[in-house]
């Protein structure tokens, strides 16, 4: 992009996103140079500088293990507080003061969602938002009709191009790599259609709980919290037909494009789960309904996917960490001269995305006693790529240098609340279910009439702790 970024300008500083995100990644961008502009952080309680970089030190130690002086030291030079009430006209005054004749600050607003609006209306008055860009990330809105409210109030004095909406996953290398994987190997671009393969199945899979996050989690659930973004994103990635080009708006019309052939999803389709003891979790009530395991049945209808149905689960305490994306192929024809031809399996291509990037394609063999055995052909992409930039610090540089490409737009958020909205308004009863199991037994008539749910890919050796 042309746009970069004179300044950074962070809302909620001392919130769980900074501490636990935002903070570490600007001590690595500092640490690889990438870092280039005053970090200014905004918050309702006094601190002083030495403050502010206490907050910066623990969290880049908590994360990282170690800190080196260096680094920290030119990251806390660069770094400034400004103390104030986040709807008092004079802390904006004070800000414009620090900001000085810098005119394209990057404002992220790291606060609850319920400030969005009101800031960014502070930041106008102020006249602080001329050539400036504003960050923000989910919820937008928890429904169709409040995403659109709240796109409305900021865009009464923002420009689209000026809003950034961060999805941390489509920071994830596989992600991106999704993009490019795709269309530069035939191998996999001559099968990706309705021709060779009979379902996708998308698996989010958590082995912890929802712990001390209850009294968000309650007012969200599952399908909220990491579908309607998330995994409908990632499913738009790997149903598209390939972009025209590499711009921000190439990519981003044939992923809308793949969104909006999708019908809204049908509530008989869909299986909410509980884990047992959620309930009893702080700030969750207790007779809670909310979903921590959420399972459903999506369409696509074009040419590349019509009749291919869409599988999505996602759920807290299940068996395991692992998020993967599966192909399940057509099975091979019956041919008379192969052993037990009945038993052959049809292939699938997994692409997995956490933990541990990489790419496995399940082949069928015979074995010593020719029986038929799955091969699995695995990749991980980080022992023949390299260590990829984590998620955040892509996008906090992507959104510095206003590189577009990494960010949803409105039409993006909306299609995806429009495909999950009648499972918000009418939403089926909740199963409860073991924790530790894979979630309630339910979710395996959804996929009745197709391959069943598949064990995901796990990796065999536990990734190496940082
Ligand atoms: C967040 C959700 O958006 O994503 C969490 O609110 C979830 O509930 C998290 O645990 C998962 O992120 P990651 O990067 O660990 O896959």
């Amino acid at each position: 992009g042309t746009w970069e970024a004179d300044a950074l300008v962070i809302f909620g500083v001392t919130g769980d996103l900074a501490r636990k995100m935002t903070f570490p990644a600007l001590y690595k961008l500092e640490g690889r140079g990438l870092l280039d502009c005053p970090v200014i952080g905004v918050g309702r309680r006094e601190m002083s500088h030495e403050e502010l970089t206490g907050l910066v030190r623990e969290a880049v130690q908590e994360a990282e293990g170690s800190l080196d002086r260096a680094v920290f030291d030119r990251l806390a030079n660069r770094m400034a507080y400004v103390a104030g009430d986040l709807d008092a006209p004079e802390t904006y005054g004070r800000l414009a003061q620090e900001l000085g004749r810098r005119r394209r600050p990057l404002f992220y607003l790291e606060t609850p969602p319920a400030l969005f609006a009101p800031i960014v209306d502070q930041l106008a008055s102020a006249r602080l938002l001329g050539q400036a860009r504003v960050a923000l990330e989910k919820p937008f809105g928890h429904d169709l009709a409040s995403a659109r409210a709240l796109d409305r109030r900021l865009t009464a004095v923002l420009d689209e191009n000026q809003i950034l909406r961060v999805d941390h996953f489509l920071g994830k290398e596989p992600v991106i790599e999704l993009e490019y994987l795709r269309f530069a190997n035939s191998a996999l671009a001559e099968l990706w259609h309705r021709d060779s393969v009979v379902a996708i199945q998308i698996t989010m899979a958590e082995e912890f709980g929802v712990e001390d996050r209850g009294s968000f989690y309650d007012h969200v659930g599952a399908l909220r919290d990491v579908i309607q973004n998330h995994l409908l994103l990632v499913l738009a990635l790997v149903a598209m037909d390939p972009p025209v080009g590499p711009s921000a708006t190439d990519l981003w019309d044939k992923r809308i494009e793949v969104l909006r052939a999708m019908p809204e999803a049908d509530v008989h389709a869909y299986v909410r789960g509980q884990y047992l003891g959620y309930q009893q979790l702080p700030g969750v009530a207790p007779d809670s309904t909310v979903e921590t395991y959420a399972a459903l049945r999506l369409e696509i209808n074009n040419s590349r996917w019509d009749g291919v149905p869409v599988f999505i689960r996602a759920g807290k305490r299940l068996p395991v960490r692992v998020t993967e994306v599966r192909l399940i192929l057509r099975e091979p024809p019956r041919l008379g001269f192969l052993p037990d031809p009945c038993r052959v399996t049809a292939n699938q291509i997994v692409l997995r995305i956490d933990p541990e990037a990489g790419m496995r394609l399940q082949l069928s063999a015979l074995d010593e006693e020719s029986a038929w055995r799955l091969v699995p052909l695995d990749t991980i992409f980080a022992r023949e790529l390299g260590k990829p930039l984590a998620p955040y610090e892509r996008l906090l540089y992507a959104a510095l240098t206003g590189d577009d490409r990494y960010f949803a737009p409105q039409r993006a958020v909306e299609e995806c609340w429009r495909i999950i909205q009648p499972l918000l308004t009418y939403p089926p009863p909740v199963h409860p279910y073991q924790p530790g199991s894979w979630g309630p037994p339910q979710a395996d008539a959804l996929v009745a009439g197709s391959p069943p749910w598949q064990r995901p890919w796990v990796p065999e050796v536990p990734p190496a702790p940082g």
